[in-house]
């Protein structure tokens, strides 16, 4: 039997989320009709565009043999969008992450909105670690690196919170949910070696961990529906070696385990309508069927003409008139399953005797289904193990 064996480390996401409904708690990765480019050089940097509209960017200043690299960034236009610049990100103890603030004319704020392009001049950001200020040890500056946008008029200035779901004025991949000194960008939560900042598996240009597969208003890597302490995103629940946001056994290009197979208004992962008693959703007890049966959902099985036959066929011949669990007509067959002394379900009597039959309870007989005929009684006792 499936097991979803949680094969990555544990990392803590301890904090609540508030669901609001507007624009900015959203994370669809909306294509902008129109963009502008920002541009600049920067000592060797990271830089990445936080915008309202849920669009999220990163690029890195191209090294060209000075201490001034060229940089340019393409963000939607009209839309505020906060930048965030980050030097020797690839050094746990020496990353400097600068958020960057505007001036403009007089305003002065933490988020930009453009209707043009912009070029920013050269933006010197801090190298050395041990000259900011970072109160809370998490390698963020305390306070934003400032740019003067010299009245540029295809800019504007505001200090609109951007990817912000629990609305504390922090960007939340720059916080450091576990409180181990590290941001939950500079995570690797699926262990893969890659930051979760670089992480982008499935290739959409959107780093896994920030987006919200099953569209409920939390990010990944804060997603954790099953409430384990793991984000549902990164775990295997089919234990096949891969993490569950690149499993797509049918194909769909849609991760498997946010699907609703049985249309129930629940998620794959979530759905434990058919009550083993192991724990397990029903997404992994009816996985086997579910791929064996070529990758589309399987239709549920009926008593009489599907699991009949296969009792007969490989059961009657030592349960045939004699004992408690005796193979006649349908109807009586049915009772004397219902009546097998174990759980306290028809789904339980029913998982039991196929159990029994497969030989994963101690059988006198041994194992006496193949794959297919497994599935067919799983799929029937999926399905309510009625007497249909
Ligand atoms: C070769 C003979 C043989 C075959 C074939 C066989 N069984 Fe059995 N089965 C036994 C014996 C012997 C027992 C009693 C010992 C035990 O419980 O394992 C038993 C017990 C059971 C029980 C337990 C009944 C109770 O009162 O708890 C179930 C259920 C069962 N078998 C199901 C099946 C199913 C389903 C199949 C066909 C897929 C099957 N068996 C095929 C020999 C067989």
């Amino acid at each position: 039997m499936k097991k979803n064996t949680i094969l990555l480390s544990l990392i803590a996401v301890p904090f609540l989320i508030g669901c609001g409904s507007d624009s900015s708690d959203t994370l669809t990765n909306t294509q902008p009709t129109a963009t502008s480019k920002i541009s600049g050089t920067v000592p060797g940097t990271l830089i990445e565009a936080f915008c309202e509209d849920g669009t999220y960017v990163q690029v890195s200043s191209t090294q060209n043999g000075t201490n001034q690299h060229p940089f340019e960034i393409e963000v939607p236009q009209n839309t505020n969008c906060r930048l965030v610049m980050t030097t020797n990100e690839y050094n746990d103890t020496t990353r400097v992450i600068t958020p960057i603030g505007f001036i403009h004319g007089t305003v002065t704020g933490s988020t930009i909105s453009l209707s043009g392009d912009i070029n920013l001049s050269h933006i010197p950001l801090e190298l050395d670690y041990t000259n900011v200020s970072d109160s809370d040890g998490n390698h963020v500056v305390d306070n934003d690196h400032y740019v003067n946008l010299n009245n540029a008029t295809n800019a504007s200035v505001n200090s609109t919170s951007v990817f912000d779901m629990n609305r504390n004025g922090y960007i939340d991949v720059y916080e450091d949910d576990d409180n181990n000194g590290r941001v939950n960008a500079y995570e690797d939560d699926d262990n893969d070696g890659r930051y979760n900042i670089h992480d982008d598996d499935d290739d959409d240009k959107y780093p896994d961990y920030i987006e919200d597969d099953d569209n409920d208003d939390k990010y990944n890597y804060q997603d954790d529906d099953d409430d384990n302490s793991y984000p549902d995103y990164i775990e295997d629940y089919d234990n096949d070696g891969k993490p569950n946001y690149l499993d797509d056994d049918d194909n769909d290009d849609y991760p498997d385990y946010i699907q609703d197979h049985d249309n129930d208004g629940k998620p794959n992962y979530l759905d434990d309508d058919y009550d083993d008693d192991d724990d397990y959703n029903d997404y992994n007890d009816y996985d086997d069927n579910y791929i064996s049966s070529g990758g589309t959902t399987a239709t549920a099985k009926l008593f009489s003409t599907d699991v009949m036959p296969i009792l007969i066929n490989n059961c009657k011949s030592c349960h045939g008139t004699a004992g408690n669990f005796t193979i006649t007509s349908a109807s009586e067959t049915y009772t004397n399953i219902m009546s097998l002394n174990y759980g306290t379900s028809n789904k339980d009597r029913a998982e039991y005797m196929k159990d029994k039959g497969d030989g994963d309870y101690r059988h006198g007989g041994g194992d006496k289904l193949n794959d297919t005929e497994y599935n067919t009684l799983e799929s029937w006792i999926y399905g309510g193990a009625m007497n249909n």
